[in-house]
């Protein structure tokens, strides 16, 4: 069988306004090395969730996964644009408190995890249309809205593993494991995913679709990416972590369905149905042995996590919006359709 080639360092995307302009013209210069260098670009009046502010945000963050070819490395820890990266991160997560609102005191991480795992009868959102009258070209829409975080699978949470201890660790390390292909580079998340993209006839590149993407797609890595690299948000990227495996097994069953319906390539239908079956575990692992030790070990984290869960929904459930905006008006939900 023939990997999907995945590229190491990708190409700088193009600017969406003056924000994510400003950050990526300093990045085809030499980052300073001896001083601090103030960039002053106004934030006054951009929209938190706005494209310009999240692909600035975007464009930051990947500086400290594969980077971008012909960017210098050393931008990564350039105080510079840490200061500005902060703002960002500032505007984002204030406006991501607001929309998740209070957390009372009587919601637990146990109560929101149990909350999770019921599936809602007469469920909707994408993947429940996919299943019932989606078609192939939405359905590789989706495709190219995963793309982003699948073909970096595991890696935003991996942030967290020096700030667990004990069991919360161990077990936070066995499911990432799995993620990471449990040893066999074939059985790699990212890289199942990418023989989806190639079975799909789409582009496997890594960040291939940054461009065709709107900004509620960045936005939902974007989030992981600052509760990853933020210590403080430690319980917060184990809630999102758990978030995401407990809902989806029951919504890969779907996109599986879906695929069968559709006659999809087996490739395509291998990604989720591996999901189908690991996520089952991962989600008793995840629930009992990481987010269980961590606030016993930890107590004030439980709120964290709380707001990691809540945090993880809201992101999505803009980006479900949006794809419904879109599909059941007969829009592509992409910027750039892939017919065109
Ligand atoms: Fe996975
Ligand atoms: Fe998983």
């Amino acid at each position: 069988m023939t990997l999907a080639p995945t590229v190491v360092e990708p190409r700088l995307p193009e600017a969406r306004g003056p924000v994510s302009m400003a950050v990526l013209e300093l990045l085809t210069e030499r980052a300073p090395r001896n001083h601090l260098h103030r960039i002053d670009v106004s934030l006054h009046d951009s929209d938190p969730y706005g494209v310009d502010i999240q692909l600035a945000l975007y464009v930051c963050y990947e500086l400290h996964y594969r980077g971008f070819t012909g960017v210098d490395p050393g931008w990564e820890w350039n105080p510079g644009l840490l200061h500005l990266r902060a703002q960002l991160e500032e505007m984002f997560l204030t406006a991501v408190q607001r929309d998740v609102g209070d957390i009372g005191p009587e919601d637990t991480a146990d109560a929101e995890m149990a909350k999770l795992t019921v599936e809602p009868a007469g469920g909707t959102g994408p993947s429940y249309f996919l299943r019932s009258k989606g078609t192939w070209e939405q359905m590789q829409e989706y495709f190219v809205h995963r793309s982003l975080y699948h073909l970096k699978e595991g890696d935003p949470h991996a942030w967290a593993i020096p700030r667990l201890t004990g069991l919360a660790k161990a077990a936070f390390v066995a499911i990432e494991f799995d993620e990471f292909g449990g040893g066999r580079s074939d059985h790699v998340h990212q890289q199942l995913f990418a023989d989806l993209m190639v079975a799909a006839g789409l582009d496997a590149s890594y960040l291939g679709y940054i461009d065709a993407v709107p900004t509620e797609s960045l936005a939902v890595v974007n989030l992981m990416s600052l509760f990853g690299l933020h210590r403080a948000y430690r319980g917060a990227a184990i809630g999102h972590f758990a978030s995401t495996e407990i809902t989806s097994s029951p919504g890969s069953r779907r996109l599986v369905d879906a695929m069968e319906r559709m006659g999809a390539p087996d490739t395509c239908a291998r990604f989720y149905r591996e999901h189908v079956e690991a996520d089952a575990v991962h989600e008793q692992v995840v629930r009992t042995d990481v987010v269980g030790d961590l606030v016993s070990r930890e107590p004030a984290l439980d709120r964290d996590v709380v707001f990691g869960i809540r945090a993880h929904l809201m992101v999505e459930d803009r980006l479900a919006d949006h794809l419904m905006r879109c599909w059941t008006s007969g829009r592509s939900s992409l910027r750039r359709p892939l017919s065109s």
